[in-house]
């Protein structure tokens, strides 16, 4: 089944058009991936998903669900996480789990938020301020709340941007885990091929707000005749 079927979606910012035509499906237990060069529209696509913004044009469906009619009960099973969403700063790390725990309503709230914490191994950070933390500490709290309401499709706008080597890396092992063993979809952009390679099954390659690519990192390597998907990123942003 589809988690997520969206359909020619289109998005203008005044005189920018920053989605032309974008159709994307996530089936149930699989990793996807938007990939493009820098304004290509991925992110836009994935805060239509969200519902944050409304397409000018095309329907979003999650779930058998469309959006725009279901909304609350449709998004109580998304979540999102993105180095450029600001946590509230004066909230301590665990503070912040609970508010996110409480919005969605999760049951045993105290519980899952100590389950979270022992997750993305934030114990020696539980009471520090969101502001203090470093930016790699950052993304792990932001983890922790995109994952405590057990999201049946999660969006992950970058994830791994600001973490050194070895934090990236236990965090896609750790993305990788949560995906195999809750058998959740998830949505992720990235400007990492190899990450990308790593975890993702299908990826939708973005150029100008429209999907010129579609496939796994294999089949794209092939149709391109690239070498890796660096290669594939390299001819298709290049035109
Ligand atoms: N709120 C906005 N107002 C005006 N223009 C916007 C707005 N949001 C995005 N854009 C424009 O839309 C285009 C697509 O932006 P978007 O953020 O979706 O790109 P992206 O693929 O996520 O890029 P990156 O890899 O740099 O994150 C860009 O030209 C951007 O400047
Ligand atoms: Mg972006």
């Amino acid at each position: 089944m589809a988690i997520l079927e969206a359909t020619r979606l289109a998005k203008r910012f005044g005189p920018v058009t920053a989605v032309h035509d974008v159709s994307i499906t996530v089936a149930e237990g699989e990793v996807a991936a938007l990939l493009g060069p820098n304004g290509a529209g991925k992110s836009t696509t994935l805060h239509m998903l969200l519902g944050l913004i409304t397409p000018d044009a095309g329907t979003i469906t999650l779930f058998g669900m469309e959006l725009a009619r279901h909304r609350v009960e449709a998004l109580s099973r998304v979540n999102f996480a993105a180095s450029y969403v600001d946590l509230p700063g004066p909230l301590l790390v665990q503070e912040v789990i609970d508010v996110f725990a409480r919005f969605y309503a999760v049951r045993r709230p105290k519980e899952r938020v100590a389950e979270m914490i022992e997750l993305l191994e934030l114990g020696p950070l539980r009471r520090r301020r969101l502001m203090d933390l470093s930016s790699g500490q950052r993304t792990r709290v932001q983890l922790a709340k995109a994952l405590v309401n057990a999201p049946r499709l999660l969006v992950l706008d970058e994830p791994t941007a600001n973490l050194d080597p070895d934090a990236g890396d236990r965090i896609r092992g750790l993305l990788s885990r949560v995906a195999r063993d809750s058998g959740a979809a998830m949505l992720i952009t990235s400007h990492n091929m190899r990450e990308v390679e790593r975890m993702c099954d299908r990826i939708h390659f973005l150029a100008e707000g429209r999907v010129v690519a579609a496939g796994s990192a294999a089949e794209l390597a092939g149709h391109y005749g690239a070498e890796d998907l660096e290669g594939v990123f390299l001819k298709v942003a290049r035109g």
